[in-house]
């Protein structure tokens, strides 16, 4: 069997490079736009990608299959419960073997050093479908999203309220990625990794009110106050996050023409008014289909290389 050369992965944002990542975006909305057009364009054709969920999903598992799908190949869903990953099989055999059958894996995980490690023994591009640290694939999707809405975000202000979590953690990479100005607002004891804020010196700021955070911002986000592996801290969270919430108030703070994003799934009348998130700013449900164009040119750059 001849070596493999070493696999390109996409583990943080911080695995694509500034141009790199503007072309992706470009790319994304231009196989948008063939699906729309009814183009048949089937780079994959029997190529497989593997999908490893140790946490729920909805969007990172349809956009996957759907985009394998479209492009002629194939999507393997697999959880801990019936593999053997769920009796114990080292994580860095899995890959070993895995890796030796399909042409790409996605995992979605707790501990960021799980995909670390899989992806140092794979034999094949591996994709980061969300840790407890990062969840870039979102990311893709969210930048997308504003571009088709306003351009480029370069230059922009950005809003992000909530926990310190892993979405948090994404657009601070993504604020030295896309080159954009983000204010943080999140309760005492809840901020993001200071490793993952000192990365992006200068473009980051936190502050502990969301108004204040929103002022004149082009985006505001949130994210849930608990996070998947995080279900018995509901009600502490619950009490620490409660204004935390981005409702009329934080929204009229912003630039009157500013976004609303969210990952999704939501939970009205906590980290988001529903006025807001049904209201004219919310941009979620073009957020949520962009995870499967974002994520087709993706597979498409890992896999075949980027388009000329
Ligand atoms: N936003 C997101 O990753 O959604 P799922 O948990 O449904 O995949
Ligand atoms: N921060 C959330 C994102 C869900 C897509 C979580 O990790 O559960």
């Amino acid at each position: 069997m001849p070596i493999p050369s070493t696999p390109r992965h996409f583990l943080t944002l911080l695995d694509l490079e500034a141009t790199e990542a503007k072309r992706l975006l470009q790319r994304a909305i231009e196989l948008k736009q063939m699906v729309a057009d009814g183009v048949e364009y089937l780079p994959l054709r029997h190529r497989t990608l593997a999908m490893i969920f140790e946490k729920s999903s909805t969007r990172t598992r349809v956009s996957f299959e759907a985009g394998m799908a479209q492009f002629g190949g194939h999507a393997l869903f697999l959880s801990p419960r019936d593999t053997q990953l769920g009796r114990g099989e080292p994580i860095e055999d899995s890959a070993r073997v895995l890796s030796r059958m399909v042409d790409c894996v996605m995992i979605r995980t707790f501990d960021h050093d799980k995909v670390e490690r899989f992806a140092a023994n794979s034999r094949v591009p591996v994709i980061n479908g969300l840790t407890d640290r990062f969840h870039p694939c979102q990311l893709l999707a969210d930048m997308q999203t504003y571009v088709e809405h306003r351009g480029s975000i370069e230059g922009r202000s950005v809003t992000f309220v909530g926990d310190g979590n892993n979405m948090c953690h994404s657009y601070i990479n993504a604020a030295r990625v896309f080159d954009f100005e983000l204010r943080i607002a999140c309760p005492e004891g809840f901020e993001p990794d200071a490793d993952v804020v000192e990365g992006a010196a200068g473009r980051c700021t936190l502050v502990r009110d969301p108004r204040e955070a929103a002022e004149k911002a082009d985006l505001v986000v949130t994210d849930v106050w608990a996070s998947m592996g995080q279900e018995n801290e509901q009600d502490d969270r619950a009490a620490v996050f409660a204004r935390y919430r981005v409702d009329a108030p934080v929204m009229a703070a912003a630039n009157p023409d500013a976004l609303f994003m969210h990952c999704l799934p939501a939970h009205r009348g906590e980290e988001v008014s529903a006025e807001v998130i049904d209201g004219p700013q919310s941009v979620v449900w073009d957020e949520a289909e962009n995870r499967l164009h974002a994520q087709k040119a993706l597979l498409e750059l890992l896999m075949v290389g980027a388009p000329r």
